[in-house]
């Protein structure tokens, strides 16, 4: 028999929101689905679980009634283990407990045909701790979806140093019959998107922790600035904040980095109950309809300002152009600066943006907001150099075409000169954040680290750049993979912030990893 469609009844222990959207992915690619839970009163959530999402496809004009129907009656409920006895394949979806899983899986060994395989959706514990408590460790596999698993298209097959290939094989081809991705690896904490994506997460929720930045400027910063489909925080409330502290507490058993060790924050919600979504609060509340992000949001419209750009080079000539774009007029000599309510250094190296700067501060009116665009060095370095610190911020656009920009104040920034620049910029058509004057700002600062996480996971053949760059981007919605992304910023740039991270930190992880100071040596991209 050929691996494709050789499952054809699959049963789903546990219909909690993953369980639940497992079950109807399955019975939306016509297989005989058997969900399982502990109790009537479980297994009535569960039914309502499935109505509810196969009902907003319905509402949305996606699916028929009929075809919602169809889906729905293709799911057998039940109480009873023993109705999973002619299941070919039964995925287990309970929660994260190693107790609990063995339970369920030393049932599923007693009522499961010999030749079934079994599998585990876990996302944080060894599926070879559980294999190795069954009698048959060579059909256990782990099948790990994402979250909302009916729209994420990634997942991931786990196979273990017991399981059968024809095991693997046979699921990663249902996988693929069910129109999702899979991309199988070995047995470790994480596996391979959320190893990637919770150091990022913890991250976060660190800069939180530290005053760095406000949860909604570093949401709004994530994905206006990076591109991602959701911030670190929103995400954060819709995986569940226990799962968060569950993922990160099997990452850090392994991996031993502190960038792991799950911050106070997470905790302090998790054992206020405060779980994300699924409570009605976490990081957000959701009491009201939906999230109560705010963001900074761009200023209304108002007269552009008055822009001087001192310098030459790419940076420059974006700063000029967007200038243009909002209708504001630019001032590019020492002489004309006088009339500018806003003046931004755009050097290309640290010497000439401080005889820039120290040039401008003089020539500048009394109130104009200085701006230093702190191309190496720290932004307090250069204000210090202007002999006008008070009017000094530090500004950075992650991506000079974008519509971001961050905005760091020093200890010495006078007030409301944050809150000006935030207005200046606005007027331009930006989005401000701010944030602390610290190495990367916010989007940098979160998104290096975590693209020197991938570089390292290549370097080390845990797993290749397809299935990397694959499970960010049909995992986590990701516009596009870490490699690539390394590719596209640039390595030589990644290396640079990198080491400025590392220098403020002293984090070890945070150094460049050897593979990307090769390739940037060599002058080689690393596809
Ligand atoms: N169930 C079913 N369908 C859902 C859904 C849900 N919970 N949420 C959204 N959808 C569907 C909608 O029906 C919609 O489909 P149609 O266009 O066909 O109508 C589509 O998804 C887009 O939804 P929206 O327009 O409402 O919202 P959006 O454009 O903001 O997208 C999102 C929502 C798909 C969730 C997107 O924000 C995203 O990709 N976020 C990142 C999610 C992520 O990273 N998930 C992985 C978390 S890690 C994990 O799960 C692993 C672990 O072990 C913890």
């Amino acid at each position: 028999m050929s691996s494709e469609g050789s499952f054809s009844r699959v049963g789903v222990v546990g219909l909690g929101t993953m369980g639940a959207g497992i079950a109807e992915v399955l019975a939306r690619g016509g297989l005989a689905v058997v969900g399982v839970e502990v109790n009537r009163e479980a297994l009535e959530r569960g039914r309502g679980h499935l109505e509810r999402s196969t009902g907003r496809a319905v509402k949305r004009g996606r699916l028929t009634a009929d075809a919602q129907r169809e889906i729905l009656d293709r799911v057998a409920l039940t109480t009873d283990f023993a109705d999973l006895g002619d299941c070919d394949l039964v995925i287990e979806a309970v929660p994260e407990r190693l107790d609990l899983k063995r339970k369920v899986f030393a049932e599923l060994d007693k009522v499961c045909r010999e030749d079934a395989v079994l599998a585990t959706n876990t996302s944080s514990l060894s599926v070879t701790d559980i294999a190795v408590t069954t009698g048959r460790p060579s059909k256990i596999v782990g099948v790990h979806f994402f979250n909302p698993a009916p729209v994420m298209k990634l997942v991931e097959v786990i196979a273990t140093v017991l399981t059968e290939p024809d095991a693997v094989a046979r699921v990663a081809a249902l996988v693929r019959g069910l129109g999702k991705t899979p991309v199988t690896i070995g047995d470790r904490a994480g596996f391979v998107a959320n190893r990637l994506l919770f150091g990022y997460l913890n991250q976060a929720a660190g800069m939180l922790e530290s005053g760095h930045a406000t949860r909604d400027d570093i949401d709004t910063a994530m994905t206006a600035g990076a591109g991602l489909p959701m911030g670190p925080f929103t995400l954060m409330d819709l995986i569940g904040l226990d799962t968060c502290l569950e993922v990160l507490e099997a990452i850090y058993a392994e991996s031993r980095d502190r960038r792991h060790a799950a911050s106070p924050v997470l905790r302090e919600l998790v054992t206020a109950g405060l779980l994300g979504r699924k409570t009605g609060r976490g990081f957000y509340s959701y009491e009201k309809a939906g999230s109560d992000a705010s963001g900074s949001g761009a200023a209304a419209a108002e007269e552009p300002p008055v822009v001087g750009i001192v310098g030459v080079g790419p940076l420059a000539d974006a700063l000029a152009a967007l200038c243009d774009r909002a209708g504001a007029s630019v001032r590019d000599s020492a002489a004309d600066l006088a009339g500018c309510d806003l003046v931004i250094e755009a050097a290309e190296d640290t010497e000439a943006a401080r005889a820039l700067l120290s040039a401008a501060a003089q020539a500048a009116k009394p109130d104009a907001v200085l701006a230093v665009t702190s191309v190496g060095g720290s932004v307090i370095e250069q204000a210090m150099a202007t002999g006008r610190p008070a009017d000094v911020v530090g500004v950075h656009l992650p991506d000079p075409a974008g519509t971001l920009a961050e905005i760091a104040a020093t200890v010495a920034t006078g007030p409301g000169v944050a809150d000006r620049a935030a207005g200046l910029l606005g007027r331009l058509g930006l989005t401000a954040v701010r944030c602390r004057d610290r190495a990367g700002f916010i989007v940098d600062a979160l998104r290096f680290p975590y693209l020197n996480d991938a570089a390292a996971m290549l370097g080390a053949g845990y797993a290749d750049a397809d299935s990397i760059d694959a499970a960010m981007t049909l995992g986590c919605g990701y516009p596009t993979g870490p490699i690539a992304d390394l590719d596209r910023l640039g390595l030589d740039r990644a290396v640079t912030v990198l080491r400025a991270l590392h220098a403020e930190t002293r984090e070890p992880a945070l150094a460049p990893v050897p593979l990307l100071v090769e390739h940037v040596t060599a002058g080689s991209p690393l596809r």
